[in-house]
């Protein structure tokens, strides 16, 4: 595999885990997970982490899949890049897997005395790709190992930062987010 290959390999792969927490932004608010309750005086995970944004993240991840599970014999065909498909036990863990890491982050921020918004760089741009990573290596170990092959792991882990920075910035300047991180 060329390293176009990779990248798009890659990219594709991840497709289900991107989109999540971008959704999140768009369809959030309401109720929040931790239901408002504190730990040693801080909240658990902040009013940022809604139901309404979990759920329509992790089923927007969900829906995605399919839908690229539709597109991947034709766009197979057309590029011949071995773009993999993605079966239900991955369709289900890379998205709740994105949103758990998001989630997971929020909470070493509020241990950490960082205000809702705060930035913590590195890991606001690898939360959720940790998250999907190790919830689809749990969930299907095969899939993961005959998918995310060590070139196409390098390629997620640097692509997904320069994505996600841009994706953000996009939302701040659109006026979705509040910060643009
Ligand atoms: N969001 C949500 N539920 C989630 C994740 C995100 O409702 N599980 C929505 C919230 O409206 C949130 C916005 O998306 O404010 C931006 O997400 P993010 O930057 O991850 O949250 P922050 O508000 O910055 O909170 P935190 O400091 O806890 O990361
Ligand atoms: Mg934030």
């Amino acid at each position: 595999m060329g390293l176009l290959g990779t990248v798009a390999v890659a990219v594709w792969a991840m497709l289900p885990a991107y989109v999540p927490n971008n959704v999140a932004v768009v369809v959030g608010g309401g109720a929040p997970l931790d239901g408002g309750r504190t730990w040693r005086g801080r909240r658990l995970l902040g009013g940022g982490k809604t139901w309404r944004g979990t759920l329509g993240g992790w089923f927007a991840g969900m829906i995605l899949a399919v839908l690229l599970n539709v597109l991947q014999p034709i766009a197979d065909q057309l590029l011949g890049l071995g773009l993999p498909a993605f079966p239900p036990a991955a369709a289900v863990s890379l998205p709740l897997g994105a949103m758990f890491g998001d989630i997971a982050a929020s909470f070493l921020k509020r241990r950490s005395g960082r205000a809702r918004g705060a930035p913590l760089p590195v890991v606001d741009q690898l939360d959720f790709v940790v998250g999907a990573l190790v919830a689809a290596l749990i969930v299907t170990p095969g899939w993961f190992i005959a998918t995310f092959t060590p070139a196409v792991l390098v390629a997620v882990v640097v692509l997904t930062p320069v994505l996600h920075v841009a994706t953000n910035g996009i939302a701040y300047v659109v006026g979705l987010k509040d910060e643009p991180w």
